[in-house]
């Protein structure tokens, strides 16, 4: 009876691993099958949920005190989890840098800040430096749409502003798969570039602070539908358990005579 109940817990149990592994599909599979370039990821590691906190406090490395950092408070776009499901090199820093982005954007002026007008002469990139170390990525510039300068101009309604918030924005994550991700330390710095022919612009942010908005963004942990079957069906197995040890040891002592009767689901061969 118990290795039947055990069974179904295994069964029960495989049947849902399965089903979180698949994570939420469909998001990205589309583009997957029209373009077979590798430097798309598919939904099937689609496992991360975002759990905001109110603010972020980070104190840098020379800094003497905690600074508060602005939280995006919604559901976060496609293209942040794109960057962090990745696994690529830089996905937490991008994912992170994302989020940022979102939370000052949505800190200051939203109406306006979170649409972005794109310019065909412009290049964006990120160098993560510190003393021994010099790497750089490239990214789409609305990643980090509030780290540009703006002319007041550029608030008033634009219809081919890009909402930073759209659900359709795709992105490639610029994976470098030689099987070594990124490591994020406290010394290192994050460099934002934003080129355009006429003009470069620097922006200098700490890179661990960017790895403390990627992890806002954390793996999703079991759901409910998923474990309260299982502990429903291990209590009852418990139960049953000892509720057959207990009827033996009464009947033992009262009856010792009648052996081999079928009380309930409880058989006693003895
Ligand atoms: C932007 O300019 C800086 C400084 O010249 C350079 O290091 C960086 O690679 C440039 N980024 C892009 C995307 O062109
Ligand atoms: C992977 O590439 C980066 C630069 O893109 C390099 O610094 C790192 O050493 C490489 N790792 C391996 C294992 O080749």
């Amino acid at each position: 009876m118990n290795i039947f109940y055990l069974l179904f817990i295994t069964v029960l149990v495989k049947y849902s691993v399965g089903k979180i592994s698949g994570g939420p599909r469909g998001r990205f599979d589309n583009k997957n099958q029209r373009k077979p370039n590798n430097h798309y990821v598919s939904a099937h590691h689609a496992h991360f949920s975002y759990h905001p906190p109110s603010v972020i406090n980070y104190m840098c490395r020379h800094c003497s005190h905690f600074v508060t950092y602005p939280v995006f408070h919604g559901l976060p776009p496609t293209y942040v989890y794109k960057y962090r499901e990745s696994g690529g090199r830089f996905g937490d820093l991008l994912a992170g840098l994302a989020l940022y982005n979102l939370g000052r954007a949505s800190a200051e002026h939203w109406q306006y800040t979170h649409y972005y007008p794109v310019r065909s002469d412009e290049k964006c990139s990120m160098q993560v430096i510190d003393r021994k170390h010099f790497e750089e990525t490239k990214l789409p510039c609305f990643v980090m749409s509030s780290f540009v300068a703006r002319s007041p101009e550029s608030f008033f309604p634009d219809s081919n502003a890009l909402d930073i918030t759209s659900p359709q924005i795709d992105i490639k994550p610029y994976l470098q798969h030689n099987g070594s991700s990124l490591k994020i330390t406290r010394e290192q710095e994050c460099v934002l570039w934003h080129n355009t022919t006429l003009n470069k612009e620097r922006n200098i942010i700490p890179c661990a602070l960017l790895k403390e908005y990627s992890e806002t963004m954390k793996p999703s942990g079991i759901p409910v539908y998923v474990w309260l079957p299982s502990t429903l069906a291990l209590v009852t197995t418990i139960y049953v358990f000892c509720y057959c040890l207990c009827k033996r040891k009464i009947r033992k002592e009262q009856d010792p005579v009648n052996t081999g009767t079928i009380i309930g689901y409880c058989s006693t061969q003895y």
